[in-house]
């Protein structure tokens, strides 16, 4: 294999614990693969040029251990980041698993269940601190209904907000170096989930007591459910300085959520995702949250996330190329694509100024401007040249 493709630790690949860690559990059948020690996972995955790792608590420590076997799990799995040099970079809680949740956690209904949800992540987030996770990610798969009648959504984004103001003032509390990271995604397994775009999170963020600790962790899949276009939804988290963590997979459109390996499904879109992601500037985690194939076995595992980072580096070193190829320069001018990047008014252009510009409205030209050529198919056509490798 060429070698121009091997992952390395610079290159800030990481993994949930979770991911490589799926059984094939599903609700049609049952479990193709034995359960993976973490350990197993930290040493496979650093051979394959991973940096980190990522999981929730009960990916790690069984949900119910005592004290004793919790440190003991945590010793474990310590020595085995100290062998290999892995970081653990974001954690998270697992608030959807245990039948307690299945109401909800943070915006239940009963307040005895937020309130131990809320107990559960302050917990783990101590942990996370110790283990010099950075981020905090909050995916709120069960903060959701299937009725209309049984939610009052209101009062359930009161209780989000209180949740996440009362997490960031506990990390402020204690100077913890964390942030948070909201992970949209709407349905599944709640009928309707609360926060399910990008959008939705971007706008509850403001919200908050302390919103310059809290942006986002977008899934591919997540917005590809929605319909959305997941270049757009990253770029306007960008945008808004909120891109704290990013989640890489693949979804074929509006389905159930499919956690295909990074760059199984959409191409083109993840082209163009590698590309916004590494030329404006992103210099987070490139953190996969995928599931290898249920069809796959113990080894298929490993195939599975090799490749996500594979797709990663190819797609990088298209992307580059793509940029500096003259043509595309030339087509992009073509397009006017540089152009957007020109303020509309002028330097110190006073409304009276524009008001005053018969050349922006009395005299301007609409049909002939109508009638211009815009130049994006071949702009395309060069991108897709490009993807498939005959450039
Ligand atoms: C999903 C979600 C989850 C979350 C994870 C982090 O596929 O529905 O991505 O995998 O990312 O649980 O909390
Ligand atoms: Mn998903
Ligand atoms: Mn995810």
């Amino acid at each position: 294999m060429d070698d121009r493709f091997a992952p390395k630790r610079e290159d800030h690949f990481s993994f949930g614990l979770w991911t490589v860690g799926w059984q094939g559990r599903d609700p049609f059948g049952d479990a193709t693969r034995a359960p993976l020690d973490p350990v197993v996972s930290v040493h496979r995955l650093s051979e394959l040029g991973a940096w980190g790792v990522t999981f929730h608590d009960d990916d790690l420590i069984p949900f119910g251990a005592g004290d004793a076997e919790r440190e003991t799990v945590i010793k474990r799995f310590r020595a085995a980041l100290d062998e290999t040099g892995m970081v653990v970079e974001m954690m998270t809680t697992n608030l959807f698993t245990h039948p307690v949740f299945k109401e909800g956690a943070f915006t239940a209904n009963d307040r005895s269940v937020r309130r131990y949800a809320l107990r559960k992540t302050l917990r783990n987030i101590d942990l996370a601190a110790e283990l010099g996770a950075q981020t905090y990610v909050a995916w709120g798969g069960r903060e959701g209904a299937e009725s209309d009648a049984g939610k009052d959504v209101r009062a359930a984004l009161d209780r989000m907000k209180e949740a996440i103001d009362t997490l960031c003032a506990y990390v402020l509390d204690r100077g913890y170096p964390m942030r948070f990271a909201i992970e949209p995604k709407p349905n599944e397994p709640r009928g309707d989930i609360l926060l399910p775009t990008i959008g939705h999170a971007l706008a509850f963020i403001n919200e908050l007591e302390h919103p310059d600790m809290v942006g986002l962790n977008p899934e591919v899949g997540h917005e590809t459910m929605a319909g959305l276009n997941v270049v757009h939804g990253y770029a306007q988290a960008m945008w808004s300085g909120k891109l704290f963590h990013i989640d890489l997979n693949g979804q074929h459109g509006l389905k159930y959520d499919q956690d295909l390996r990074f760059g199984a499904a959409d191409v083109k879109s993840a082209f163009f995702l590698v590309d916004l992601l590494e030329s404006a500037g992103y210099d987070g985690p490139k953190h996969f949250d995928f599931k290898p194939l249920r069809a796959e076995d113990a080894e298929g595992v490993w195939v599975s996330a090799a490749a996500c980072m594979r797709t990663y580096l190819i797609l990088e070193a298209k992307a580059k190329a793509w940029r500096a190829d003259p043509e595309v320069r030339q087509a992009l001018a073509d397009a006017g694509v540089p152009d957007l990047s020109r303020p509309t008014l002028g330097a110190g252009e006073t409304l009276a100024d524009f008001l005053g510009d018969r050349s922006a409205y009395e005299d301007f030209d609409a049909e002939a401007a109508g009638n211009r050529a815009v130049n994006i198919e071949r702009l395309d056509q060069l991108a897709l040249d490009h993807i498939f490798g005959v450039r």
